[in-house]
């Protein structure tokens, strides 16, 4: 996958989470699919939390090569949503930019084939996560790291097509194996596609599926 070019005014960088490894071990790990992007040729992908938009428009350059899919991109930070409607167009493709809490929008009518997660994941204080500076909420993510990711995890089954798939960035602090166990009882199969220490980071690329 080529990395999208991104254009990062100093404004920007005081309010919108800038690419980091993490960014970068999620566009690795899509990138690693990609074979099986073109056999189900996806239609429509969303990104929760998409800052940059580096993640989402990194896919979209894959993806519209083989095929047009809808790419929807969702941040609580309007800021990130600017940012990442001008990524998009700095690198000529479409996205739709929502500025949204989470999923609090979206009806449950399975349509998306990827849909992918780089939460706020450090763990903090809880009050840390109500913080009214918005660029706290790239990376606040309260006890245990998990207190925004949880409150999507039930809803990924509901807005997943029968053949979608799920790609959440995490750190070993979040528990990778009670992400799993919660999954499985929301009747996903999920792994560990990558996993890698970085800079006193362990961060994982979790990938789930519906089990059919
Ligand atoms: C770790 S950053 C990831 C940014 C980008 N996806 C990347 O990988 O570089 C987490 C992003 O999630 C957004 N976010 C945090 N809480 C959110 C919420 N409740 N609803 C939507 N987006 C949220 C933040 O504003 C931030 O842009």
């Amino acid at each position: 996958m080529d990395t999208p070019l991104i254009n990062l005014s100093r404004d920007d960088v005081n309010m919108v989470y800038e690419p980091s490894e993490d960014s970068f071990l999620l566009i690795d790990a899509l990138e690693a699919d990609l074979e099986f992007f073109k056999d189900i040729k996806p239609m429509a992908c969303l990104e929760i939390g998409s800052g940059s938009g580096v993640v989402i428009t990194a896919l979209a350059m894959a993806l519209n090569k083989y095929c047009r899919p809808f790419h929807l991109a969702i941040d609580i930070n309007g800021s990130a949503c600017q940012v990442t409607k001008k990524t998009g167009k700095l690198n000529s493709v479409e996205l739709d930019v929502v500025q949204m809490d989470l999923l609090s929008c979206i009806c449950s009518n399975c349509i998306f084939d990827i849909v992918v997660f780089n939460p706020p994941y450090v763990v903090t204080s809880d009050e840390e996560i109500s913080d009214g500076r918005l660029l706290y909420k790239s990376w606040a993510g309260g006890t245990n790291g998990r207190k925004v990711m949880d409150r999507v995890f039930h809803k990924i089954p509901n807005i997943l097509s029968r053949t979608g798939t799920f790609y959440l960035l995490i750190i070993k602090e979040n528990d990778p194996d009670d992400i799993l166990r919660m999954f499985k009882d929301l009747n996903m199969r999920g792994e560990v596609i990558v996993e890698r220490k970085i800079r006193g980071e362990h961060l994982y690329v979790l990938r789930f599926k519906k089990i059919m």
